[in-house]
């Protein structure tokens, strides 16, 4: 059985990410979605949160779970036998950062290998940070997460941190 993780901070999780889960799930037999701290951000929406969006998301991907996980990708690779890391490029700039990670992935673990996913052109401008500002600033998310948890994280954000 082929498994695959996509790993990613999901603050919160938009239809470009879900675009790369479901292709994933086409690729590989099993696909784990975590959930991981990003030391270069800071979350306005907690693990849990965010694993919950995510579940109700991708609750019609028959092959696709979730997960969570505070510490290490490579140490996660390790304890789940996943060793295929899954990542969706946007623009020339994420290549930068996706070389990076990795690179130290592969310094650290040398079975891990990273499929980097074209991201479908629609969704080229989109990103979480895009998301917060806008619901955060009362903007219409509409289109921009998938429909089932606009209004979650449209309230949830309103206003900031509250
Ligand atoms: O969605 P993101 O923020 O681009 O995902 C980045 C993420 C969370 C996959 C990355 O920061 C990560 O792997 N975090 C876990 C901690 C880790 O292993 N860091 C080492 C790589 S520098």
């Amino acid at each position: 059985m082929t498994r695959c993780m996509v790993p990613g901070s999901f603050d919160p999780i938009t239809i470009g990410h879900m675009d790369i889960i479901t292709r994933a799930a086409r690729l590989y037999d099993e696909v784990v979605v975590t959930v991981m701290h990003n030391a270069e951000k800071r979350t306005m929406l907690s693990m849990e949160e965010r694993r919950a969006l995510i579940e109700r998301a991708a609750e019609g991907l028959a092959n696709v779970r979730v997960d969570a996980f505070s510490g290490l990708l490579v140490d996660y690779a390790r304890a789940s036998g996943i060793y295929v890391v899954v990542k969706g490029l946007r623009r020339a700039v994420d290549f930068e950062y996706e070389y990076q990670l990795a690179a130290v992935n592969r310094h650290l673990e040398p079975a891990i290998e990273t499929v980097l996913l074209m991201t479908d052109t629609r969704y080229n401008y989109l990103s979480s940070t895009l998301v917060r500002d806008l619901a955060m600033h009362g903007g219409d998310i509409t289109g921009l997460v998938p429909d089932c948890i606009k209004d979650t994280v449209q309230k949830r954000l309103a206003g900031g941190n509250s």
